[in-house]
């Protein structure tokens, strides 16, 4: 497996590996791009795995404003320089958020969409103030006590039993990203738009995945997105919270894959 990771001007920074079929996927707050890894890992031999930074964390640039319209924007213009027309559009939570602000700004760009422990709606107030508290604790305390904040909320019972030194290099992960970032993404998040009454509009192939035990974005809210939206598939993943792909690669990686498969022949 070759990763390539190209850093241009006010460009994203990305992993661009495998062939055929361009699958974009887009991370969770506040991890990168090396989420993915188990997913680039099962995947490249199927397909053209596309793995941005997204603004404001891992090697991408940290300048705001940032938006769920300027992260599709991002995405877009990373799409252009590649000069690829349409990619499957695969994120988990706020990648997620993410993919929906593409269906919506970018609809020609979009072949098929993997909506990934997410949700449509949008912040209610009591999640708004969160996030502001969040962006106080982020700007006066630093990354290490966001990671013990959302570490919990971000992995299952099962995995924080059984997989300590997974939630270890999670919480690498997070504390090493920058303040900056943190502070971008959360004020997008609180910002983003409901994207509920979209959902009857999508008319792409589309993928709910869901962690059983995910408390952040649970079950009920995956499956209402999955009757929502006609056609799309519902995979819950057994044993899994809410950073489903990383906490149970192997169920997770046979649901994406099998659902990529299934675009080669229509
Ligand atoms: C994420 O995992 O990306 C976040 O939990 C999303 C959110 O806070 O809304």
């Amino acid at each position: 497996m070759n990763e390539t990771i190209e850093i241009v001007d006010n460009a994203l920074a990305h992993a661009d590996v495998g062939r055929g079929l361009p699958v974009v996927l887009l991370h969770a707050f506040p991890l990168n791009r090396t989420m993915w890894e188990p997913q680039i890992a099962a995947l490249f031999g199927e397909c053209r795995c596309i793995v941005p930074d997204l603004r404001g964390f891992g090697h991408s640039p940290k300048s705001g404003p940032y938006s769920m319209e300027r992260h599709a924007d991002d995405v877009v213009a990373l799409l252009d320089a590649l000069q690829i027309e349409q990619a499957v559009m695969a994120g988990l939570s706020m990648g997620g958020y993410v993919a929906l602000a593409l269906f919506r700004h970018h609809r020609k760009r979009v072949r098929a969409l993997v909506l990934a422990d997410t949700r449509a709606a949008a912040d209610s107030a009591e999640a708004k103030q969160k996030r502001n508290d969040l962006i106080a604790v982020a700007t006066n305390e630093g990354t290490a006590s966001i990671a013990d904040k959302q570490i919990t909320g971000l992995i299952g019972k099962s995995t924080r039993e059984k997989q300590p030194e997974l939630v270890e290099r999670i919480r690498g992960i997070m504390t090493g990203e920058s303040v900056e970032g943190i502070v971008g993404a959360l004020t997008a998040m609180r910002e983003r738009p409901d994207s509920t009454a979209m959902l009857a509009e999508i008319d792409v192939p589309t993928l709910v995945v869901v962690g059983e035990e995910d408390t952040i974005t649970p079950v009920k809210e995956s499956r209402a997105m999955h009757e929502a939206i006609r056609g799309s598939r519902l995979e819950i993943v057994p044993g899994a919270g809410h950073l489903s792909n990383l906490e149970r690669p192997a169920a997770f990686n046979a649901g994406l894959s099998d659902f990529v498969g299934s675009l080669l022949y229509n």
